[in-house]
C-alpha cells in the first residue's frame, strides 16, 4: 500500500516555528516517524513539502493510479485552496486531513476547512503525534474498503 503525505506552506519551518503551538520536531524527525510507523503497518510513503499552491496541485495529480490515500496537512491552505479541494476531488484519491494544533481552538478563520468535508477524517491538536493518529485513521480505512 503506497501513501503520499503532503505537507503545506510553512511546514518546512517545523522545529523553530512557533513551537509553542507546532511543537520543537522537525518536518524530518516528523517524516522519519511517519515512515516507521507506516513500515509497521505494511504501507510505504512518499514525502512532499511545498510552500506553493500549484506545486501541491502537480503533486495530488501525479497521484492518480500511483497511491491509495493521502495525508495532508495543508497549512494555511487548508482554510482557503479550492484549488487544492479540486484536485483532491479530481484524483478520487481517499485523504484525511490532518493539523499539529487544535484549529478550532484558535482564531475564526482557522475553524473553517474547504478540504474536511470530503475527507475521510480529520484528526487535529495532538502536535506532531497528529500525523501517526492520521496514519492509522488511513491505513484502517483503506484496509476495510478491500
Ligand atoms: C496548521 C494549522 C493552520 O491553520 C496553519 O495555517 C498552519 C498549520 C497545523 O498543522 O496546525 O500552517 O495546519
Amino acid at each position: 500500500m503506497q501513501l503520499l503525505v503532503l505537507h503545506g506552506p510553512n511546514l518546512n519551518l517545523l522545529g523553530t516555528r512557533e513551537p509553542g503551538l507546532y511543537g520543537s520536531a522537525t518536518l524530518e524527525q516528523i517524516n522519519a516517524a511517519l515512515r516507521e510507523r507506516a513500515m509497521a503497518l505494511g504501507a510505504g510513503i512518499d514525502c512532499f513539502q511545498s510552500n506553493h499552491e500549484g506545486e501541491l496541485v502537480d503533486r495530488i495529480q501525479a497521484a492518480r493510479g500511483q497511491t491509495a490515500g493521502i495525508l495532508i496537512n495543508a497549512g494555511a491552505y487548508t482554510h482557503t485552496s479550492i484549488a487544492l479541494r479540486d484536485a483532491l476531488l479530481a484524483v478520487a484519491i481517499p485523504y484525511v486531513e490532518l493539523h499539529l494544533s487544535n484549529t478550532h481552538a484558535r482564531e475564526t478563520f482557522r475553524h473553517h476547512s474547504v478540504l474536511a468535508d470530503r475527507a475521510v477524517g480529520v484528526i487535529c491538536g495532538f502536535g506532531p503525534a497528529s500525523y501517526g493518529l492520521a496514519l492509522e485513521g488511513l491505513v484502517s480505512h483503506l484496509r476495510a474498503q478491500v
